[in-house]
């Protein structure tokens, strides 16, 4: 019997995502389960996320809340981690003492012996050092009680050694460092083997996974990834256009279970401002790039990152940028208004961009990306989609059951959201469809999603030439 038990806030990109997951297994072998409250908690994690001043802020206002809570529970246990832990250190206990241990980037494998030292002599622990390799702890249980995901995260390498001159990531996490491909394999067919059918790889820069190591390359790891009996599907994030190769293009076309899907953070359309993020890639070369994918894989979905008020951003940079999302027609995008990080060298560039005009523009963009994925989503109409379902609908969560119909939610290779009612008297149920791949034809296009109906007969579509491509 667990007899502790621990909360976990996750803040920031799924690498937190997946730093998270290992603790709560560390956790679990520890005797901790998890809980959904901070409130009955006998220890409280933030994972913390440092990329903008506004996720900063995040973690002290949670920080705010622990005093109160701590007045309550005189026993519990409140840990830092993360990118601000990283970042900040012994400041955060200074300012909040109701911090117990602050453990930084690289110590996620030690939170089960921080604890113990905690706990033998009482005092605060600060452990933020930025270690050369990799030391991981091997975590003895995969599928924790109440955790059925179909898809799962596996962080392939940490750090990042590009230095963007907007970003924090080379200072928080340190430098590139890549796993063994073993540890990698060995982590996924576990959770394959505790239900999962969707794996999405993790790095800043994927495509320069094993590079400096001289190790098995990113395009290698992903047909061994491939080769794994039970996965249905592979995705990566995040892939700086740089470092997109060739063989790596060509991955889309000759592996089966990687999706038609690519992350490719282009961040402004414009040369002047790619140059002072030292992003080191043109918008020409960028759009070649992306002709290259869609000669492989003609309906490949692309999404991309964009920061709105770079400093030195003229009106005729920002167009540039408006211009080129009208090139690509991205399938959908992540666009955030600059800011200044202490650390990053863009933070004392001249010519910051006023708040509201960061606003507008961010505002403009999103407009015209409504309109793109408006004009992409109605195109979907008619077609048939190969979609890997992942449970009850959020609105079935969310609303009272209507008699007789659930609503299920899957996601297409491309990673679109697709909904659908499934009848009572439908042979098929939930649990049995719950991780399938099933075909499912579009009727009505959302911003965020599309709502289909199962295909009566499954069998028509499922030949390899299909694998992917809509059936209209
Ligand atoms: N390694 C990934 C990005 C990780 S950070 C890559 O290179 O693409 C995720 C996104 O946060 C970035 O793509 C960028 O769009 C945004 N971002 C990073 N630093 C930022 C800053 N200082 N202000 C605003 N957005 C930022
Ligand atoms: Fe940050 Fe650039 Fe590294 Fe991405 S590639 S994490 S944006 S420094
Ligand atoms: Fe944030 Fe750290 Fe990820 S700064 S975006 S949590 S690497």
């Amino acid at each position: 019997m667990k007899t502790k038990k621990a909360y976990i806030n996750t803040i920031g990109c799924q690498m937190n995502v997946y730093d998270s997951w290992r603790m709560q297994r560390l956790l679990y072998d520890e005797n901790y389960i998890h809980t959904s409250s901070p409130e009955n908690a006998d220890l409280v994690i933030v994972n913390t996320c440092a990329i903008r001043e506004k996720a900063v802020q995040k973690v002290h206002s949670f920080l705010g809340r622990m005093k109160a809570l701590k007045k309550k529970n005189p026993g519990l246990y409140v840990v830092v981690a993360g990118c601000v832990a990283q970042q900040e250190g012994a400041r955060l206990i200074e300012r909040f003492p109701e911090v117990n241990i602050v453990m930084g980037t690289h110590a996620v494998d030690q939170l089960p012996d921080l604890l113990r030292q905690m706990q033998r002599n009482g005092n605060p622990i600060v452990e933020i050092a930025l270690t050369e390799s990799i030391l991981e702890k091997p975590v003895k249980t995969v599928a924790v009680p109440g955790d059925a995901s179909v898809s799962g995260f596996v962080t392939i390498m940490r750090g990042c050694d590009n230095y963007c001159t907007y970003c924090v990531v080379p200072y928080v996490r340190g430098r590139e460092v890549s796993r063994e491909p073993g540890a990698i394999i060995a982590e996924i067919e576990a959770m394959v083997r505790s239900g999962v059918k969707e794996i999405t790889l993790l790095g800043q820069n994927v495509n320069s996974y094993g590079v400096k190591e001289g190790m098995t390359s990113f395009p290698e790891l992903l047909a061994m990834v491939n080769d794994i009996d039970g996965l249905l599907r592979i995705r990566f994030v995040t892939s700086h256009p740089k470092d997109l190769s060739d063989e790596l293009i060509a991955s889309f076309g000759t592996l089966p279970k990687l999706c038609n899907h690519i992350h490719l953070p282009i961040q402004s359309g414009a040369n002047p401002v790619l140059k002072r993020m030292n992003r080191k890639y043109t918008r020409e070369i960028y759009l070649e790039k992306i002709a290259r994918l869609r000669s492989v894989s003609k309906d490949i979905a692309i999404s991309t990152d964009l920061i709105v008020g770079f400093p030195g951003e003229t009106d005729t940079d920002f167009n540039d940028t408006l211009d080129l999302m009208k090139t690509v027609k991205y399938d959908s995008l992540f666009a955030f208004e600059y800011s200044d990080r202490p650390e990053a060298p863009a933070a004392r560039f001249s010519d910051k961009i006023a708040s509201d005009v960061k606003y507008k523009r961010l505002q403009a963009l999103l407009d015209l990306q409504k309109q793109i994925t408006a004009d992409n989503h109605a195109a979907l109409i008619g077609c048939v989609f190969p979609v890997l379902i992942e449970g009850e609908s959020k609105n079935q969560q969310k609303k009272p059951a209507v008699p007789g119909i659930v609503e299920l939610s899957g996601r297409t290779s491309e990673n679109r959201i697709v909904n659908f009612a499934l009848p009572s008297d439908s042979l098929l149920d939930m649990d049995v469809l719950k991780g399938q791949i099933i075909h499912i034809r579009i009727e009505k296009a959302f911003l965020n999603s599309l709502r289909g109906v199962i295909v009566e007969d499954q069998t028509e579509f499922l030949k390899p030439e299909r694998r992917h491509s809509h059936v209209a």
